[in-house]
């Protein structure tokens, strides 16, 4: 499984930022967004000195937003590209980060140390298909969350997207209609797994050029991630969806105490 994951970000590194609108912005909104939930979840008042490991950073949208607010962050992903390019964002953009690449289930020895956060954003979790995957990545992310620390991870709303089995997301048209970014999802029959189809579409003046990335999902229901994550160890599990913590996605807060 992870090979295929692996793949598809590594492939889609460089063109990652092209699945926003503008991901300069994007970095700064989703910084604040976070940074706001977090310090107000977790009680903190002034957001330096918090040490905060995001362990699916991709190329850096949130770690290079909470490094810009003060946060000391170690960032890592499973994708080496995904991480390269990290590094040169941040550096451009003059966000002091210190990154690796690591697999979220095997954090224990992968990653040093303890953290006051350890975050996982957009959807990153969902990638494990399998429950012993899933426990175990419980395991890594309650491992290096410091006593008393705070996990934050943010997943697509499964609950209600199952009901429906939406068949992908709309087209967005971008960069004055020269860019056109959609997701095909194709659902298994007991709707617990689908397969994503990322499609990047360009402009090039004669024509449009296509790109199409593919990769498997699970459809991971609150109770069952609950449940993941009370196994490992965390307590006090909640869920915030966007209406109250104003992020575009559900977010799972745990404690270890
Ligand atoms: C949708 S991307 C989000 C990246 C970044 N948080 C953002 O919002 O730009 C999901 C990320 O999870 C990473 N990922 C998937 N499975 C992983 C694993 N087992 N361990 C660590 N990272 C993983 C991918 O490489 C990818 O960078």
């Amino acid at each position: 499984m992870s090979d295929e994951v692996l793949s598809f970000y590594d492939q889609l590194a460089d063109s990652y930022h092209n699945l926003f609108t503008d991901w300069r912005h994007a970095i700064e909104w989703q910084g604040e967004a976070l940074d706001t939930f977090i310090r107000g979840t977790a009680g903190f008042a002034d957001a330096k000195g918090i040490s905060l490991l995001d362990c699916s950073c991709g190329i850096g949208t949130q770690a290079i937003g909470l490094a810009l607010r003060g946060y000391e962050v170690t960032a890592t992903d499973l994708s080496p590209q995904s991480i390269e390019r990290a590094r040169k964002e941040a550096e451009s953009i003059g966000a002091t980060i210190r990154f690796g690449v690591a697999d979220f289930r095997y954090l224990d020895r992968q990653v040093e140390g303890r953290f006051d956060v350890v975050l996982t954003a957009d959807n990153a979790i969902p990638h494990l298909l399998g429950d012993e995957d899933l426990a175990a990545a419980a395991r890594g992310l309650y491992a290096k969350t410091a006593d008393g620390g705070l996990l934050v991870a943010t997943i697509r709303d499964y609950d209600a997207l199952v009901l429906e089995a939406q068949s992908g997301t709309l087209p967005r048209m971008l960069d004055n209609g020269t860019r056109l970014v959609f997701q095909v999802w194709e659902w298994s029959e007991d709707r617990k797994t689908y397969y994503t189809n990322q499609f990047i579409l360009r402009a090039d003046g004669s024509g449009w050029q296509t790109r199409n990335y593919r990769t498997p999902y699970r459809a991971l229901l609150r109770k069952e991630l609950t449940e993941f994550l009370r196994e490992a160890g965390f307590s006090d599990i909640a869920w915030h969806m966007p209406e109250a913590s104003g992020y575009y996605q559900p977010i799972v807060t745990a404690r270890r105490v």
